[in-house]
């Protein structure tokens, strides 16, 4: 078995359901085993292991934030009936890539909490309070589908940013491709899409199913059905990217016509005036079709993250090193994007033949995941 396949058995069937699909949400019992696993690997290399005060984890060869370190790594938390390699990937792959470098030095591994937003709806929470770009107590009081804070979750409120973060002076991380742009077993990321979370609130009247006159109903039902429809349309003819994957209604009865229906819109675009039109668009296709229905519509944006461009020259430094690999963007966000406006910042990305991610089908061969395992040795090697 190749080092890669030994290692990634220790870990494949954590939060893994019947159908193939992981349900890891953060600080949850899966995550939390994979924290313990984490927490091993790193006894087991003589790393000094560390918290934040956020929910982030650290390995550290050297002194915990001695100037000069270079951080890689990624996250262990998954979106429910997710794929198996977005985010545990970095993670194992920076164990083994450490094993690879002859005398490893101020080199840190790090776990990032709630990289997915699954259970708490911010993603890259942990990466975001430890650069600041989240408060602690917005951050604590953020609640899951039970109720749950996260500072309840945490056991405590976080800390908030981290001054060492300044001392670190590159941040890797090697994530599995999520779309269908790479056909070599490794490439180099230049650019993270723009990208938010809306939760858009459709209040109307509950009322009978069978009483109510079709001519007497304000259904939030049906302006959340046309504002769905509406943001796939214009996000196709902009070239940008809208999804509604969540949604609820209230009361959530068969025979009641709904008093309220929340949907979140996940939107991304190339560039941040592309994303602003297409929100612009949806809003007002969405406000105008409740002026219809009787309906009342509220926005709210839970997150929104700009536009990413990694360290240009560096991306270009380590194609070069990993012989002209290449370089290219992506839709998918990253505890990499929150870093790069504090670190020099990279990432690889590793081949995912189908294609799929966020999905059970996401996937990689353990060949190209050891010339992940190679290029990350290579990379770290050469920024330490
Ligand atoms: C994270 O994977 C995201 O892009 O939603
Ligand atoms: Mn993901
Ligand atoms: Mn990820
Ligand atoms: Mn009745």
């Amino acid at each position: 078995m190749s080092d890669f396949a030994a290692l990634w058995a220790e870990i494949v069937a954590v939060g893994r359901s019947a159908d193939g699909g992981y349900r890891r949400y953060a600080l949850t019992p899966p995550e939390l085993t994979l924290r313990d696993w984490f927490r091993g690997q790193a006894g087991r290399r003589g790393m000094t292991v560390t918290e934040d005060g956020n929910g982030n984890l650290f390995a550290w060869c050297g002194e915990p934030w001695a100037p000069g370190t270079v951080l890689t790594g990624s996250h262990f938390d998954s979106v429910p009936g997710g794929g198996g390699y977005d985010g545990p990937l970095g993670i194992v792959s920076a164990f083994l890539a450490l094993d690879r470098i002859a005398s490893p030095r101020n080199l840190a591994i790090g776990a990032f909490v709630e990289e997915e937003g699954g259970r708490f709806g911010v993603p890259c929470l942990g990466s975001r309070l430890m650069t600041g770009a989240i408060t602690p107590a917005r951050a604590a009081a953020l609640t899951d589908r039970d109720g749950i804070t996260f500072g309840e979750a945490l056991g405590s409120t976080p800390t908030g940013q981290i001054s060492g973060i300044s001392h670190l002076s590159a941040f890797v991380e090697l994530h599995i491709e999520q779309g269908r742009a790479l056909d070599v077993p490794v490439g180099v990321g230049s650019a993270i899409w723009p990208h938010g979370r809306w939760r858009m609130e459709f209040a109307g009247a509950g009322d009978h199913a069978g009483t109510t006159r079709m001519t007497d109903r304000r259904d939030p039902m049906l302006t959340f059905a046309h504002t769905v429809l509406a943001a796939n349309e214009e996000a196709r003819l902009i070239g940008a990217h809208a999804t509604v994957g969540r949604v609820q209604a209230e009361p959530n009865a068969t025979n009641a016509i709904p008093s309220m229906v929340r949907g979140w819109l996940d939107a991304r675009a190339a560039d941040t005036a592309t994303l602003d039109r297409l929100l612009e668009s949806v809003i007002k296709r969405a406000t105008e079709r409740a002026g219809r229905d009787g309906t009342e519509l509220s926005v709210v944006a839970e997150s929104v993250t700009d536009e990413v461009a990694f360290d240009t020259e560096l991306a270009r430094r380590l194609s070069a090193l990993l012989g002209d690999a290449p370089i290219l963007p992506t839709g998918a966000g990253h505890d990499a994007g929150v870093m790069s406006s504090h670190v020099p910042t990279a990432m690889l990305f590793v081949r995912n033949p189908t294609g799929v991610s966020h999905a059970p089908a996401e996937g990689a061969s353990n060949e190209d995941c050891e010339a992940g395992v190679e290029a990350l040795a290579r990379v770290l090697e050469s920024l330490t």
